[in-house]
């Protein structure tokens, strides 16, 4: 199977299964006004190659289940199946070393590690998973810099770059340990138009290459998108291959 082409592969079967799977996901949260639920009955199956838009109005859920699809959080109830790990069954221990080596996560405020260089924070995922020989990490997380178009920022702190350079930065490290998926939690929500359309497309270009891609986003007409899943009220109200445009003011408000 050539995973690129989003749902409308042709080369598809109908048998494959889907890399990200949930089944009757709930979530909730002890407060102090007592038991929230941010999710309910959320069925969702998402294909290896798919570019999805996670869309819903702030409070609708969307960060809930991205960690849940993470393995960051853990359900309260129902199954969530990524690439034929059972996530609802794994310690926290197990979700941390599982999400090491299968998920790269991109999160709106970039979350690098400040005391370290931008080249020594790709280097992590793969320091901390023992991927690929210690002297061939550098080589690799250069590599990755070049992809995303910021090579020449390798020995600077964090700190000294653009917003728009820490997040490829942050992209970088998501895809040092090569994860199938990628999570990105409105990553372009700190950054300015122009440089939000440079991450966008730079998304585009390893969905491309057969990365799946999950991402939560304010944005309407999101170009490249093979499915746009609405939350509302932690529910999915559509699940559908329709542009984010198409869809209700009130929603994406
Ligand atoms: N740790 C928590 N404890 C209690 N309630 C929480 C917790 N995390 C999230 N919630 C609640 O769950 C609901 C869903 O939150 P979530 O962060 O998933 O929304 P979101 O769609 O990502 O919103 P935004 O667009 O503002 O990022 C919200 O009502 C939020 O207040
Ligand atoms: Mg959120």
């Amino acid at each position: 199977m050539k995973p690129s082409d989003g749902n409308n592969n042709p080369n598809r079967s109908v048998n494959d299964a889907p890399l990200v799977s949930l089944r009757q996901v709930g979530k909730n949260y002890a407060t102090p006004a007592g038991r929230f639920t941010a999710l309910q009955n959320i069925d969702l199956d998402i294909q290896a190659g798919e570019f999805v838009a996670l869309v819903g109005k702030s409070g609708s859920g969307k960060s809930t289940l991205l960690n849940l699809m993470s393995g960051i959080d853990r359900p309260s109830q129902g199954e969530v199946r990524v690439g034929g790990a059972e996530l609802h069954q794994m310690s926290e221990t197990g979700l941390a070393r599982w999400r090491g080596l299968h998920v790269g996560v991109v999160f709106q405020f970039f979350q690098l590690l400040p005391t370290l260089t931008v080249v020594e924070n790709v280097m992590l995922p793969m320091d901390f998973c023992h991927v690929r020989a210690p002297r061939q990490r550098r080589e690799r997380a250069l590599e990755l810099l070049k992809l995303v178009g910021i090579v020449e920022q390798a020995e600077k702190l964090p700190a000294t770059l653009s917003g728009g350079q820490q997040q490829r930065a942050a992209i970088a490290r998501a895809l040092a340990n090569e994860p199938p998926l990628i999570i990105a939690d409105e990553p372009t929500g700190n950054l300015d138009t122009g440089t939000a359309e440079a991450v966008l497309d730079l998304f585009r270009n390893l969905v491309g290459r057969g990365t799946t891609l999950v991402i939560a986003t304010h944005e309407r007409n999101l170009a490249g998108i093979d499915r746009t899943v609405e939350l509302v009220d932690g529910k999915i109200a559509n699940s559908a291959r329709i542009p984010t445009a198409q869809l209700t003011q009130e929603v994406l408000a």
